[in-house]
């Protein structure tokens, strides 16, 4: 993947993706990236639950929005949240930048942190204030594997029609095994062969309306 051939492309609601020529494929739906990443990873994930620490695994950090969304949920809502990205092909900063994510978190120094996020090294845990760590690691998907550690992923891979073998049975076992019992999936995929790859691994999973543009996506949970 190329990242240098990547373009900045508004959205509907007025944020920036990424769009790749090459694969014709974008980072975030183009009806509304912002609108995207809230409704599905923020409400439909972050605020599934309500205990007071979260562990959370990102699957695809990308340009880093959803952790950005993340730490301005966890600054208002005072949980404690450790964060984990997983990306392969990281964004370089002076892209991310152009981005306008920061603007559209109303929090104080939120510029300065997206800044910290990206520019803090791979492979090491960070804490960047009291209520959220991050620690981003450089690494294919497919290499995954994690015992039960997380509370939550957020999966954001490409669709399954630029990365069909990311939306099958053998990544959705990787994530049932780095979930601990009760812990959830949530994505803005709804295909009906991603739901049964998900049920075939022992996830319980419900349909619930998606964001602008798409009439569901999929939460799973691990059974306790
Ligand atoms: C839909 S984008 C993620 C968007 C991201 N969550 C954000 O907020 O910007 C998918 C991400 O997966 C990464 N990726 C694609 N294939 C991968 C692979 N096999 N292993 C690891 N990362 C991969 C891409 O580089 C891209 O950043």
């Amino acid at each position: 993947m190329d990242v240098r051939q990547h373009q900045i492309q508004p959205t509907a609601d007025g944020s920036n993706t990424l769009f790749m020529p090459g694969l014709g494929e974008t980072y975030h739906s183009k009806h509304g990236a912002l609108q995207e990443a809230l409704h599905v990873f923020i409400q439909a994930g972050f605020h599934a639950t309500t205990t007071e620490s979260l562990r959370i695994l990102e699957i695809g950090w990308g340009t880093g929005l959803n952790a950005l969304l993340t730490w301005a949920e966890a600054h208002k809502t005072q949980r404690k949240v450790s964060y984990t990205g997983i990306e392969a092909y990281p964004v370089p900063w002076d892209l991310a930048q152009t981005m306008n994510y920061p603007q559209w978190v109303d929090i104080d120094g939120s510029a300065e942190l997206f800044e910290q996020m990206h520019l803090m090294p791979w492979g090491e845990k960070q804490e960047l204030d009291a209520h959220f760590s991050l620690e981003k690691q450089q690494m294919l998907f497919e290499e995954i594997r994690f015992d039960p550690q997380f509370d939550m992923i957020y999966f954001d891979a490409f669709g399954a029609r630029v990365q069909p073998w990311l939306w099958e049975q053998p990544i959705f076992e990787k994530m049932y095994a780095a979930l601990v019992d009760g812990g959830v999936l949530v994505t803005y995929a709804a295909k009906g062969s991603v739901r049964r790859a998900m049920i075939e691994v022992g996830f319980l999973v419900e349909r619930l309306p998606g964001p602008p543009g798409k009439r569901e996506m999929l939460r799973a949970i691990k059974p306790i």
